[in-house]
């Protein structure tokens, strides 16, 4: 097969994008586009709005939401360690093993996703002018044939960085004509118009309250951010993207909570970001750790991941904050004499955007003015459940329950 390569932030994804996608799709090149959501990308390191995670799904969703046919959306480069250059990404996509197995998973009959194929690297005519200063410009062209968009009336001189590309490196540049609107992610996101952004891509946003105030972190240190992109990059070898995004999530809401509530804004950031963290291992794996961490404290099935999680985050990622670790480890059952951090933990957890397990509205606003009074509401919401279920509630959950006057 002859298959386009379209990499980028899509931080959004708007609508010059898909017309991207579409009129290459139409230009007779390819037969396929794999669409690759940047993790580490060498011109914006960290600079992204959002963590990779809801870059991938957001695109994701608007493929299938779009119905846009012969078109893949990879997470290639979450296997990628640092920085995701063009020239190592390809060498990984392009192997006979690697390209197999991915067009065979996103449902290309054997046959085909076994054939020989040729790759394209589909860009913009302005990125063309640049590409001689890419990180190993020559080596990309052994993988790929450069494919770009010129667009009516497109005054870059596009023959020029042709036949430069050409004549310098060796490669092959084909030209296709780009029919669509021109738009740009950041003047959308700065001017807060969604009106270029895909329906579902609009739809995402909502649901996780992205591209707010509180996905902005101010307040939270480079440090931290950077550890929250890492951090949301390393979970999602251990968590299906709906789990992922009510975890990060969770991260967004106790940063902006502990802004109010003066707590620490990076701890909160961190330990909500990773509270789930463990939450789709193995039952066994989870007991084990969750042993490690609190002894024989908890070992009901749906608690488990919680004290589990505090350890994975310290033996994974060498978290040995234990402000942060008990905020993970308590965040299901809250706890007799619960800090402000593991209050604020606990609560996200159960009111974070994409929630919807009951009508939120009135915690969500308590939670913006009371926290004791937010945790109240959520801690007997929690305990008529459990009576109405007959299940019993953990002592550690029946103390602060106690001490919240319950
Ligand atoms: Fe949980
Ligand atoms: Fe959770």
């Amino acid at each position: 097969m002859r298959i386009g390569i379209y990499g980028g932030s899509f931080d959004p994804v708007h609508n010059g994008h898909i017309a991207m996608i579409r009129s290459a799709l139409k230009s007779g090149f390819i037969d396929c586009v794999i669409i690759i959501p940047s993790v580490r990308n060498s011109f914006k390191l960290y600079a992204n709005k959002l963590p990779p995670p809801y870059r991938l799904y957001m695109m994701k969703e608007t493929v299938d939401g779009l119905g846009l046919k012969n078109c893949y959306v990879s997470d290639i480069e979450y296997d990628i360690e640092g920085v995701s250059y063009t020239a190592v990404v390809l060498a990984k996509l392009t192997s006979d093993e690697y390209i197999r197995a991915f067009l065979a998973e996103n449902g290309v009959k054997r046959k085909k996703a076994e054939e020989h194929h040729e790759f394209f690297w589909i860009m913009g005519s302005d990125t063309l002018g640049t590409f001689e200063t890419w990180y190993k410009p020559g080596e990309i062209l052994n993988y790929v044939t450069l494919l770009a968009a010129v667009r009516p009336g497109d005054d870059t001189d596009i023959d020029k960085a042709k036949v430069s590309i050409e004549k310098n490196l060796g490669g092959r540049v084909e030209i296709f004509r780009l029919n669509g609107v021109e738009c740009s992610s950041s003047e959308i996101t700065d001017s807060g118009d969604f009106s270029e952004v895909p329906e579902p891509a609009v739809e995402f946003i909502k649901r996780h309250a992205l591209y707010t105030e509180n996905t902005r972190l101010t307040g939270v240190s480079d440090e931290a951010r950077k550890q929250f992109f890492e951090y949301s990059v390393w979970m999602h070898h251990y968590l299906g993207a709906k789990r992922l995004l009510h975890t990060l999530n969770v991260g967004y809401l106790s940063a902006h909570l502990a802004g109010l509530y003066g707590a620490d804004k990076d701890k909160a950031l961190i330990a909500g970001a990773l509270h789930d963290c463990a939450k789709e291992l193995p039952l066994d794996q989870q007991l084990e750790m969750a042993k490690r961490y609190t002894g024989d404290l908890f070992t009901e099935k749906k608690i488990i991941h919680s004290s589990a999680g505090a350890t994975f985050a310290k033996e994974e990622l060498g978290i040995d904050d234990s402000e942060i670790l008990d905020a993970i480890c308590y965040h299901t059952t809250g706890r007799g004499g619960i800090s402000v951090l593991e209050k604020i933990v606990y609560l996200a957890d159960k009111i974070e955007p994409a929630r919807n397990y009951m009508d939120l509205a009135p915690i969500r606003e308590a939670a913006e003015k009371d926290l004791d009074s937010a945790v109240r509401m959520t801690a007997v919401a929690i305990k008529d459940k459990f009576v109405s279920q007959g299940r019993e509630i953990h002592p550690v959950t029946a103390k602060m329950m106690e001490e919240l006057g319950i």
